[in-house]
């Protein structure tokens, strides 16, 4: 028999326990979330014209005899360097064609805006036309724009699918002759999240607001270090005019890849703006990451000199005053440029991704004497290095420790059964010490033979079974996120994922499911659930935690069977103000290898039942490898 008890043991779940981890990586901005379908748009990428190609052309020759196009540089713009210049030479279809992300999703009848900048050089270019293709030429919607100005100009037009397809392109024909140059060639889907202009993709936000997550961390990640100090994610770059936002090789673009991806570039579409008002729209504390001056170690681990980290921190100083400050302040105005003069109510700042070792704390204790002297309402989250066990993880853990730092972030991804062995993890954590973040997380099953990780229920299970022990923890722990949160089905480089899409549909994982019905079953303050006086931490299989959810009035009760037969549990309530009924949720699958899939998006998900108590008793069978939440109203 399981006793819940219902002496108030005075711990608060915080409203930030269960939030999302968001990183570029496997596409999940650029081609993901930012709902932008062109690649390449203004050409700035290395090589500045991938991403385009021209039919009957090779792959590289943009020199045709109906014509050219070429690459020209601004003067002195470092922030958009490039624009393209056609010389059309005879009217014979000259055409640019967008290969999109992996292509571009188009929904039948949908519409989508299109956008760009020309300039008419000279000749008489009539038309442009703009279409979408499939991989045979066919035409699945098209409109045009009729360049009429000299200077620089923005044109819009708008184009209807005729048919659903997930690898479109878009064709770019000219008709007339003469020389034009074209720059910020962009496509957006109208239906975006909030139908804001150029936004967000509404399935993806979609997905996370269901969740209700607690946080939102942001931008991530290795990006926040970069392979270099010169390819760190500086903030500054992303705010302010998209056109004015600087281009960067993103540290995820690698041939060395389930799916390699060299065209993986950050345009910053996304910025820290519209992350803080992703943040907002979902009712997420913003938990934005900042270089703190040494780039990702699992590369150069190159180190900004302590003498020259002054600009690292200020970026720090600017950003809080950017979120927080009033619109009379240099960075208050610039967030009240781009239309919130509102504050962003910023509580959290992170110093460092994942980084560890004596360069770590050195540059800390300058970050943390800055911004407290500066913003003392500020919390900081300090970095102890990658994986539990890591040679400096308990040098930087206690070394915080005697920093009073108040929240450390720890990253773990570990086997499932690791994580059903640790559920007990952060029982022995000190209660006066540093809070914990618990930032990166996820169980990584054995490999299949020749294809990445997968989210399979075995993991997601052991992932359930060890939140009890977070959740038991809340004293300690007060954030969690699972890592990473996103995957484009063609371009990823890291597996497990919380989420997969194609540029048409997108699916939570079993994983995803599981970290939902923690999110959305928090409660407000922990109660004690016990077996013979003890913590269920896996004994007989079982992991255990209660807790009450003082605004809604419910007792929120989550058992985890990682057995795989079924198991009778008792569990006597000791309130005998309970009704007799309340609801059981239950997520389970058949198999352990089980997943869910574009083509079974629910395979796994969870089944809500009401339920009957017996007397102040509720006697549950928990399904062979299940999750299982009884609820009740008190
Ligand atoms: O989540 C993937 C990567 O894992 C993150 O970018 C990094 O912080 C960690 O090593």
């Amino acid at each position: 028999n399981l006793v819940v008890d219902f002496k108030d043991t005075g711990i608060k779940i915080q409203p930030t326990m269960y939030g999302v981890f968001f990183e570029d990586i496997n596409f999940a901005a650029d081609g993901g979330l930012y709902a932008e379908m062109i690649k390449n748009r203004s050409f700035e990428f290395t090589n500045p014209f991938m991403g385009w190609l021209q039919p009957n052309s090779n792959k590289h020759s943009f020199n045709l005899k109906s014509g050219i196009a070429s690459a020209i540089k601004y003067v002195g713009n470092p922030s958009n360097r490039n624009y393209c210049r056609v010389k059309i030479n005879s009217d014979k279809g000259y055409a640019l064609i967008n290969e999109g992300f992996r292509g571009m999703g188009i929904h039948k009848d949908a519409k989508y805006n299109f956008y760009i900048a020309a300039l008419k050089r000279s000749g008489d270019i009539k038309k442009i036309s703009i279409q979408f293709i499939d991989k045979e030429g066919v035409v699945l919607g098209e409109t045009n724009i009729v360049p009429t100005s000299t200077d620089w100009k923005n044109y819009t037009a708008q184009l209807i699918a005729s048919k659903t397809e997930e690898k479109a392109q878009l064709k770019i024909t000219f008709e007339g002759t003469g020389e034009i140059d074209l720059d910020m060639i962009s496509l957006f889907p109208v239906d975006t999240w909030k139908g804001r202009k150029k936004g967000l993709r509404k399935d993806l936000v979609q997905l996370l607001e269901d969740m209700d997550p607690g946080f939102l961390r942001f931008p991530g990640g290795c990006i926040v270090e970069g392979r270099t100090l010169a390819r760190r994610y500086q903030w500054k770059k992303t705010v302010g005019p998209v056109i004015d936002r600087e281009i960067l090789v993103n540290r995820w673009n690698t041939e060395f890849a389930h799916k390699p991806a060299p065209d993986y570039y950050q345009s910053f579409g996304l910025g820290f703006f519209e992350y803080f008002q992703l943040s907002e729209d979902l009712g997420a504390e913003p938990l934005p990451i900042l270089s703190c001056g040494i780039a990702c170690q699992f590369n150069t681990g190159e180190l900004v000199p302590m003498e020259e980290l002054a600009p690292y921190v200020q970026d720090a100083l600017d950003l809080i005053e950017f979120a927080n400050g009033s619109i009379n302040t240099p960075w208050g105005k610039v967030r009240n440029e781009m239309g919130h003069p509102e504050k962003f109510n910023l509580k959290y700042i992170g110093v460092g991704n994942e980084q560890w070792g004596p360069a770590y704390i050195e540059r800390y204790k300058v970050f943390e004497k800055a911004i407290k002297a500066k913003y003392p309402e500020i919390i900081i989250v300090s970095g102890s290095g990658p994986f539990p066990d890591g040679d400096y993880f308990e040098y930087g853990m206690e070394e915080l420790k005697k920093l009073n730092a108040e929240i450390i972030d720890e990253h773990y991804y570990r086997s499932p059964e690791w994580f059903r062995e640790n559920a007990n993890r952060y029982d022995s954590y000190n209660r006066n010490g540093p809070k914990i973040f618990a930032g990166e997380y996820a169980a990584h099953p054995k490999e299949v033979e020749d294809g990445p990780k997968e989210n399979n229920w075995e993991a997601a299970l052991s992932e359930a079974a060890f939140m009890t022990g977070l959740e038991r923890n809340a004293e300690v722990v007060q954030l969690t996120s699972y890592a990473p949160l996103m995957a484009h089905i063609d371009a990823f480089q890291w597996a497990p994922d919380m989420i997969w899409f194609n540029n048409l549909q997108s699916y939570g994982t079993a994983n995803y499911q599981v970290q939902k019905m923690y999110a959305t079953n928090k409660g407000t303050d922990l109660l004690s659930i016990t077996k013979d006086g003890k913590p269920l931490t896996g004994q007989e299989n079982l992991y255990a935690t209660a807790a009450k959810d003082a605004d809604k009035k419910e007792v929120i009760i989550k058992l985890v069977n990682t057995s795989n037969n079924s198991q009778n549990v008792i569990v006597n309530l000791s309130d005998k103000r309970l009704n007799s009924k309340g609801t059981i949720t239950i997520l389970t699958s058949e198999k352990l290898v089980d997943e869910n899939s574009f083509i079974a998006p629910n395979k796994i998900s969870p089944k809500e039942t009401e339920f009957e108590l017996k007397g102040s008793r509720a006697e549950v069978n928990l399904q062979p490898n299940s999750f299982t939440i009884l609820k009740y109203n008190v």
